[in-house]
């Protein structure tokens, strides 16, 4: 037996709200909910599932759902609201389950203002016929009714004054954003930060859509000043990270990305940062890694480099090199050479090292950077044995970027594969800092 429900979204971020959904009821195996009735205009979706626990597993760690209810009714007046709450299926043995727990009553809208011209009392009396018996209590009943009002909005800061649809049922899941996540990461009050940061909401929505699962190992191969492993901590993973840059993800005195960890109590969930260049790997091949999640750099606030030599005709002779009787490059404080490399061939070595990497149908998620060109086509990297399943995008005024995640299915996948080709026609730290003219 399947009940209704009902999700009421954000309506921010949209191009990213459904491959939120998705990847989260996936990750429960949850199969009954049709996608094909989702709506992105509307911040409304109503689903089948099979019980209240895989309303709570689905849409407890969701950023872009405000929460899910036991749908009852709705309606375009109050009257209609009624009716529709009486005459669903289950509203006997709804009224029946409730009668005696501890209840109260809360109001929530889309596009109205919190006020509202409603009157509340009156409105809570309306629904009378209920017949609850049990008391009510404000602080922490055992259930909360729920009545939602959708607007229409006047203006992009003018609430609507008559709504247009209402909607009643029992709160079965607050979202991880109406439990506080966007406040508990925001960049404004976290101990180590840089302009590389990331900002919290679209790094806790991209940990989402990679499916990143507690217990599990998430790696960042760019890993900067930490903004994707403290995402992936939240989800309870544990996050180790790499940069080539040692100052990075050192950080300074008590600003590093430990003391982050320690900030959000996920310090249990930290294995560790390495400097390391990505494509000098040092994992040990049979460590096993269950998501990569990450930035990679695309040389705007910083450079793509990797160990090597620019002119390597300069160090013919000079591999060997020793200081006091000690190789030079075994010394603590010897610094590597290190010479540019191209976005390319970057991304190309990431998307060869998830395909050798992940586990069957774990995921590789990493940003994307675009100039929006007409004439310009973006190519996205492809790799045979991954499937390309999500490219959001996120629009700035003359670029975008986007979210691209890939599910590894194998080497019997043999998927479309664009690796070892020029994609970029033209460099992105150019452009940017022309204007993108
Ligand atoms: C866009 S930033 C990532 C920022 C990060 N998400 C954060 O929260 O700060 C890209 C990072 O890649 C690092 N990087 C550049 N080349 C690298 C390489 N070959 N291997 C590892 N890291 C590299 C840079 O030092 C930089 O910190």
């Amino acid at each position: 037996m399947v009940k209704t429900y009902l999700v009421f979204m954000v309506q921010v971020h949209l191009n990213f709200r459904l491959a939120e959904l998705e990847s989260l009821a996936d990750l429960y195996g949850i199969k009954t909910v049709d996608f094909t009735k989702y709506d992105r205009e509307s911040p409304f979706f109503i689903v089948e599932l099979e019980n209240d626990q895989q309303a709570r597993d689905w849409i407890s760690r969701s950023i872009l759902t405000r929460a899910i209810y036991e749908y009852w009714g709705q309606g375009k007046s109050y009257e209609e609201l009624h009716a529709s709450v009486q005459h669903n299926p289950c509203f006997l043995q709804y009224k029946q389950d409730y009668r005696n727990s501890s209840f109260k009553f809360e109001f929530d809208n889309f596009g109205g203002s919190s006020g509202g011209k409603l009157d509340r009392v009156a409105c809570i009396e309306s629904f009378k016929y209920l017949d609850f018996q049990g008391p009510i209590r404000m602080k922490n009943p055992e259930q909360v009714f729920t009545i939602i009002e959708e607007y229409e909005p006047l203006g992009d800061n003018q609430a609507g004054e008559v709504p247009l649809r209402l909607f009643f049922g029992r709160e079965v899941q607050r979202s991880d954003r109406l439990r506080g996540a966007l406040e508990k990461y925001d960049l404004k009050k976290r101990p180590y930060k840089g302009t590389t940061s990331f900002e919290a909401e679209l790094s806790l929505v991209s940990a989402n859509i990679g499916q990143v699962k507690p217990g599990t190992v998430m790696y960042d191969p760019f890993a900067g000043t930490g903004s994707f492993l403290s995402a992936g901590g939240h989800y309870q993973a544990m996050v180790i990270g790499s940069d080539i840059d040692g100052r990075m993800i050192r950080g300074k005195g008590t600003q590093t990305i430990r003391a982050n960890f320690k900030k959000y109590n996920d310090s249990l969930q930290f294995i560790d940062v390495l400097t390391m260049d990505f494509t000098h790997n040092a994992l040990r091949s049979d460590f096993m890694i269950d998501t990569i999640l990450c930035d990679p750099p695309y040389g705007i606030r910083e450079s793509i480099k990797v160990l090597g030599a620019k002119d390597p005709e300069r160090f013919v002779g000079k591999e060997n090199l020793e200081i006091n009787g000690q190789k030079a490059y075994l010394l603590r404080d010897y610094i590597p050479t290190k010479k540019p490399y191209s976005l390319d061939a970057l991304l190309d070595d990431l998307l060869q090292f998830a395909a050798k990497r992940l586990p069957l149908d774990g995921r590789l998620a990493f940003w994307m950077p675009v100039a929006n060109d007409e004439n310009i086509e973006t190519i996205i990297p492809l790799h045979s044995n991954l499937e390309l399943k999500y490219n959001c995008v996120q629009e700035f005024n003359k670029w975008s970027r986007r979210l691209l995640v890939y599910i590894n299915r194998g080497s019997s996948f043999n998927g479309p594969t664009n690796v070892g080709i020029e994609r970029s026609k033209e460099n992105f730290r150019d452009r940017y800092f022309n204007g993108f003219n």
